[in-house]
């Protein structure tokens, strides 16, 4: 029972990989401007990432006795860098409410399923994180006083 819901959780997670790879390299087209300089390889090396997550999935299902799924999730699109990015932090987040609930799907001596959701978590996280600065979602409340502090005296 765990067992096929660890699948099924992990199989949810390669979609939104799969999903990864296509939007992300779309991203990539699409992007224009000077803008273009920077987020063409941004988002080509997020691309390679995700290909990188996406087989190491397929081959965890199939050592679960597992099919992996060959259908992505929804592909978001857009020409604008700023919604690019908004439509990548979703995908990151609904990648990681997957991982999550394999991870909570892990009988609790499975051990070694759990540290490798874990460090794939953590590095899930690390993605969401520089998302949310990238999109202005996280800003420093610390340095934003100290700036206000500074121009008031
Ligand atoms: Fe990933």
């Amino acid at each position: 029972m765990a067992r096929a819901e660890l699948i099924e959780n992990l199989n949810k997670a390669l979609s939104f990989e799969l999903a990864g790879v296509i939007q992300y390299s779309q991203h990539s087209y699409l992007v224009t401007g000077l803008e273009r300089e920077v987020y063409k390889k941004f988002f080509r090396d997020q691309a390679e990432e995700a290909q990188d997550h996406a087989e190491s999935l397929g081959d965890k299902l199939v050592a679960l006795g597992g099919i992996p799924t060959v259908e992505p999730a929804m592909i978001r699109q857009s020409t604008d860098l700023k919604e690019m990015l908004k439509q990548d932090l979703e995908l990151e987040r609904d990648a990681m409410a997957a991982y999550m609930a394999a991870w909570a799907a892990c009988d609790d001596n499975d051990i070694a399923q759990k540290f490798w959701l874990e460090e794939r978590i953590a590095d899930e996280q690390l993605h969401i994180e520089e998302l949310e600065k990238l999109t202005s979602e996280r800003i420093s409340k610390v340095n934003s006083e100290k700036i206000i502090l500074r121009e008031v005296s």
